[in-house]
């Protein structure tokens, strides 16, 4: 792949939240973890775990944490992508917070960006109430969801989202 080719590659996604239910592979899943593993992480601690669900009663309890987004409950699987904080804290002590915030945020991207590398469409989700994710997949207490991930087969939007110029994040050599 070159550098055009990915542009075009990241250019093609879009977040979909219209999905048609078909299940995914086990192949697909087994794939979007591996390319996950590969993300970088503070220290190589790689402070994140994953719960997939694709249990169709659990996705409609998610989709309810998740403020009702029906593409929750639609979706075949959803990867609830969380920080571990015991794997970086007891390292980094305080400062593991944050890195275990990040490990799992770059790990999720790599999820999203594996599932479009195999056609299939996603949407990741940060609107949901923390409490009730972790009393529907009984987390540990050191264990704190960040992204609901839907993946499946479903309908982009028409046309992809607009973004800012990127000047207007761009700091040259200072703000
Ligand atoms: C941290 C974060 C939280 C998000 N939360 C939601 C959400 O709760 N519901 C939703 O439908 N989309 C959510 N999204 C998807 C964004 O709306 C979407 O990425 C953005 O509008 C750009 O569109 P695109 O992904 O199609 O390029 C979230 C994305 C991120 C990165």
């Amino acid at each position: 792949m070159n550098s055009s080719d990915l542009l075009r590659f990241l250019k093609a996604r879009s977040s979909v939240r219209d999905y048609s239910g078909e299940p995914l592979d086990p192949e697909d899943i087994d794939y979007i973890l591996v390319c996950a593993s590969t993300a970088p992480s503070a220290g190589n601690r790689e402070a994140w775990d994953v719960v997939i669900v694709t249990d169709e009663d659990a996705r409609i309890e998610l989709a309810l944490a998740a403020l009702e987004q029906v593409h929750i409950r639609e979706a075949p699987a959803v990867f609830v992508v969380c920080a571990n904080y015991i794997r970086s804290m007891s390292h980094y002590g305080e400062r593991g917070i944050l890195y275990a915030l990040e490990d799992a945020t770059i790990a999720c991207t790599y999820m999203m960006l594996a599932a479009h590398a195999r056609n299939l469409h996603s949407c990741w989700t940060g609107a949901f109430n923390e409490n009730d994710i972790r009393e529907i997949l009984h987390l540990p207490e050191h264990i704190r969801p960040v992204a609901l991930l839907a993946v499946g087969r479903g309908t982009p939007p028409l046309k992809p989202v607009e973004r800012m110029p990127v000047e207007e994040h761009a700091h040259r050599e200072n703000w």
